[in-house]
């Protein structure tokens, strides 16, 4: 599996890391309409947990859930169940995973998690249907002398496929996954290659034929900084809604890194949503060098809540999720050369102040909503 370097991308939004000032006073109001919790018995989550607050304030908070961990760990498993009341597999719906074999699909390590989320009253992110990364080597062989038809169609089976298959089981999908370059031109992957920029449409018409339920995202990284990147998304989703396509909602994926400083995301979050669209916070960490220093944490703590703040600030922001939670599970140091510790536990599983500061940022909003201010909703 190739994975994707993204050390470096950001260039031009640098703002120093101790720049990071959290907006106190944002509006937060009455709970808009939360979808049903999946059939199955609550976990019994304790009232200072995330999920708990996070459903005083209406939002679904979440996080990728790392199946092996989850098979293995028992304090992953619980911490899994009683912080979070969304999951995202981290990789088992991709397309490696779901069909290593042409036309041999391996639909069980997905199920399993579906199953862990039924029982435990949360609902599902399902994540990606159509991405350049972590696609089956029969695929990445075959691909360059398919015709385009050919490979037409064996995206539409996929989606298809996939779609179906989870039917009725998944809240949001990620249809399209980062098909977009920094620069806000559209990234050369075989789909663009073969298919055209017309593979965006068909691919949401298409997941929205298999399950006219599930809300359908767009997913990128680095459309939380305004800028050309954000602009090409917003160009996109805005076109293809004037279109009629069935897409519901973008998903920004804020992969934040302390030498980077922090987006404008709630001015982003809100001129997307003034497209009629929903917006979610789909895989959030931020990282930083090691050893972290007592500096770097702050930033990181500062991360953490002025995004969820931008997300609890924005009506239309129905989830915020975390890319993992366990610094010992994270996919940071193996990606970025030196850095780390990005999650909000550490790698003992014990709560760091990145914890606490998601904690009381929504026991703020819940308390803030209790006492009738704000207009969030
Ligand atoms: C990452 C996983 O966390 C890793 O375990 C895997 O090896 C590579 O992919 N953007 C995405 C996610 O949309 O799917 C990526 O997940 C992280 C970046």
């Amino acid at each position: 599996m190739s994975l994707r370097l993204r050390a470096g991308l950001i260039t031009t939004a640098v703002v120093g890391a101790g720049a990071v000032i959290l907006a106190q006073g944002a509006a937060f109001a009455s709970v808009p309409a939360t979808p049903p919790a999946a059939p199955g018995h609550q976990t019994s989550a304790p009232a200072d947990s995330l999920r708990s607050l996070a459903s005083r304030v209406g939002l679904r908070i979440g996080t990728a859930v790392n199946t092996d961990a989850l098979a293995s760990d028992s304090d992953y498993r619980s911490i899994a169940a009683t912080q979070f009341s969304t999951v995202t597999p981290e990789n088992v719906m991709k397309w490696d995973t779901i069909e290593p074999t042409q036309g041999a699909y391996n639909w069980a390590p997905a199920d399993q998690l579906v199953a862990f989320a039924q029982q435990n009253g949360q609902l599902v992110r399902g994540h990606t249907l159509v991405w350049h990364n972590q696609l089956p080597a029969w695929l990445t062989a075959a691909a360059p002398s398919m015709t385009p038809d050919q490979l037409r169609a064996v995206l539409k089976k996929h989606i298809t496929d996939e779609v179906t298959h989870f039917k009725g089981k998944i809240w949001q999908w990620d249809v399209v996954n980062e098909a977009f370059n920094d620069d806000g031109t559209l990234r050369d992957s075989i789909w663009l290659q073969k298919l055209g920029p017309g593979y965006i449409a068909d691919a949401f018409r298409w997941a929205h034929a298999a399950d006219p339920k599930a809300l359908l995202f767009y997913n990128d990284y680095n459309i939380e900084f305004t800028g050309p990147k954000s602009n090409a998304a917003y160009s996109l989703v805005q076109q293809l809604k004037a279109q009629g396509v069935p897409i519901d909602g973008v998903g920004f994926q804020t992969h934040l890194d302390t030498q980077y400083g922090l987006p404008d995301l709630q001015n982003n979050l809100q001129r997307f949503s003034a497209l009629g669209l929903k917006v979610a916070e789909t895989e959030v960490d931020v990282r930083t060098t090691l050893p972290v220093t007592a500096v770097e944490q702050n930033a990181q703590v500062g991360g953490y809540t002025s995004t969820l703040q931008a997300c609890l600030a924005v009506r239309d922001c129905i989830s915020y999720t975390v890319w993992g939670f366990g610094d010992g599970y994270s996919w940071v140091p193996a990606v970025f050369a030196g850095e780390g510790a990005a999650d909000i536990y550490d790698e003992n599983l014990q709560p760091k102040a990145e914890y606490t500061a998601l904690q009381q940022t929504l026991a703020l909003a819940a308390g803030a909503q209790q006492r009738g201010g704000g207009d969030r909703h």
